[in-house]
């Protein structure tokens, strides 16, 4: 396809810097594949860009699997999609369908291949049909190799550290008319200023670090998203001040293991550090974070917690085992005490706190006593919810390898004890705010009964209420009248 700057852009030489890069691929495609003009590379005015149709339309989905991490990779990567000129759509019968994928457990991988067989059959009625992977799941070499065995209809295959070069990758697919695989293996590269689109206009991931250094034993988290680098604190407030400059009320400040950000930055900062930085931002009026390992939980963020104003009273600290030998077999380096004493002091300096965890059943070698000390920390720190999960055998981590994986009914019926004791604590949680009235940041229409509005308590609690679409956004007071176990249903307070 060819347009005006066709030829203006083709005597163009590539561009050495990263953003500068993947901004000029962002070009060349907007040029070639939708006779659009260029945004960065020459100069266009405002207007032409904004008046300027695409001469074809061509759709693209996104499905995201897996964490708060990879949904915020999404919207970069729509960003950099809507950049180019592709209408954004739900639904998978598009020109362009993009899984981002997660790896955490075995059944986020075999829903993968479960339904890249829908997209094939897609594809055949659509043969310009584009397919790409990328994600945690594409940095395992067995998944690689199995796609390109047996998945030749894929066109594109890329993996965490490389998403900021989309661009570029969809660029090499459309000159080399082959399926594309461009994997590395880690990285200490932090590509700055490429274009995303929320999927909120009011509430934003910030990431804040990439990677994990933590290696517990069960996890292939390190393997995949490499090791741990922390962003500069300038270039994460400055990311923040625009966001609310752009409408922001909420971030959520996304790491593997963010208690221990600035570690390794030339010049070291904590986490604690950090949040102080945020919370002076004018205008932003909550912040969340996710995720803490316990073994890196300071006393001074337990303390810059309790006096902020926007830090939210949320907690998520994933337990994994409530037994001391199974948390040396898991490589978490705290214990049973010293989890439960940092409980113990997040509850004494931040009374309403609300605390959250993750748990693993049926890690190798775990007995009846030791699932035992985790049903006991449960009942004592009572958690106002938990994610369970059944242990999956992630093959090259260390527990792989480790004798007595526990049998499937043991693991089964453990895992239904916990979760009924989870969700009974639960319940009794959410119902101590009955009666009381407490601000609730508006996120959508009910999903159910379009007369309702859904938000969340600065406790992460969802609460419904009867309200309209111009609430979106907004933080109202609500009264919280009925406790339905996991959620409140409500009405606005009168101002
Ligand atoms: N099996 C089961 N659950 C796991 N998680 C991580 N690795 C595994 C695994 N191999 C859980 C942990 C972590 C959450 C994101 O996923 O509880 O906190
Ligand atoms: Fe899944 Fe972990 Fe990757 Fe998140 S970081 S997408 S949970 S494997």
């Amino acid at each position: 396809m060819e347009n005006k700057y066709t030829e203006e852009f083709q005597k163009l030489a590539v561009p050495t810097n990263a953003t500068e890069r993947q901004q000029y691929f962002i070009d060349k495609l907007r040029v070639e594949q939708f006779g659009l003009p260029p945004k960065y590379s020459l100069q266009v005015s405002e207007r032409e860009l904004r008046e300027a149709k695409p001469s074809v339309h061509k759709t693209a989905c996104i499905t995201t699997f897996g964490c708060q991490m990879n949904a915020r990779d999404s919207e970069k990567l729509t960003g950099i999609l809507e950049d180019i000129g592709y209408e954004i759509v739900e639904d998978e019968n598009a020109d362009f369908v993009i899984y981002n994928t997660c790896t955490v457990r075995e059944n986020a991988n075999q829903r993968v291949y479960g339904r890249l067989g829908v997209l094939n059959g897609y594809k055949k009625k659509n043969p310009e049909m584009l397919i790409a992977l990328c994600g945690c799941m594409m940095q395992e070499q067995e998944v690689v190799d199995k796609l390109k065995q047996s998945y030749r209809f894929v066109d594109l295959i890329f993996g965490t550290h490389n998403l900021y070069k989309f661009a570029e990758l969809i660029d090499s697919r459309f000159s080399g008319g082959h399926m594309i695989i461009d994997i590395w293996k880690d990285t200490d590269m932090i590509v700055e200023d490429l274009p995303v689109e929320r999927k909120y206009s009011f509430k934003s991931g910030v990431n804040i670090m990439f990677g994990c250094n933590n290696f517990c034993s069960y996890c292939i988290v390190p393997y995949v998203r490499g090791r741990e680098r922390s962003r500069k604190p300038l270039d994460i407030v400055h990311e923040i001040e625009r966001l609310v400059a752009d409408g922001v009320v909420e971030v959520m400040l996304l790491g593997q293991n963010v208690n221990s950000y600035g570690k390794n930055l030339e010049e070291p900062m904590s986490f604690a550090e950090l949040l102080q930085e945020i919370e002076k931002i004018e205008g932003l009026e909550r912040i969340r974070f996710m995720t803490s390992h316990p073994k890196d939980l300071s006393d001074e963020l337990i303390e810059v917690m309790a006096h902020s104003k926007k830090i939210c009273m949320h907690f998520h600290l994933p337990l994994q085992s409530g037994s001391s030998r199974i948390l040396k077999l898991m490589n978490r380096r705290y214990d049973k005490e010293r989890y439960l004493s940092l409980v113990e002091k997040l509850r004494v300096s931040v009374p309403n706190i609300s605390l959250t965890t993750d748990i693993i059943v049926g890690f190798p070698g775990e007995t009846e006593e030791d699932f035992l000390e985790t049903m006991d920390v449960v009942r004592r720190v009572r958690y106002d919810s938990a994610f369970t999960f059944i242990y999956s055998k992630r093959t090259g981590t260390p527990a792989a390898a480790m004798e007595d994986q526990v049998p499937e009914d043991v693991v089964k019926d453990r895992f239904d004890r916990l979760l009924a004791l989870v969700q009974g604590i639960s319940r009794e949680r959410t119902a101590r705010f009955t009666g009381e009235t407490l601000p609730v940041l508006v996120e959508e229409v009910n999903d159910h009964d379009a007369s309702l509005m859904t938000g969340r308590l600065s406790t992460n609690l969802l609460v419904h209420f009867p309200g309209d679409a111009s609430l979106i956004g907004k933080i109202v007071n609500v009264k919280l009248e009925e406790c339905k176990g996991f959620y409140f249903l409500g009405s606005m307070a009168e101002e």
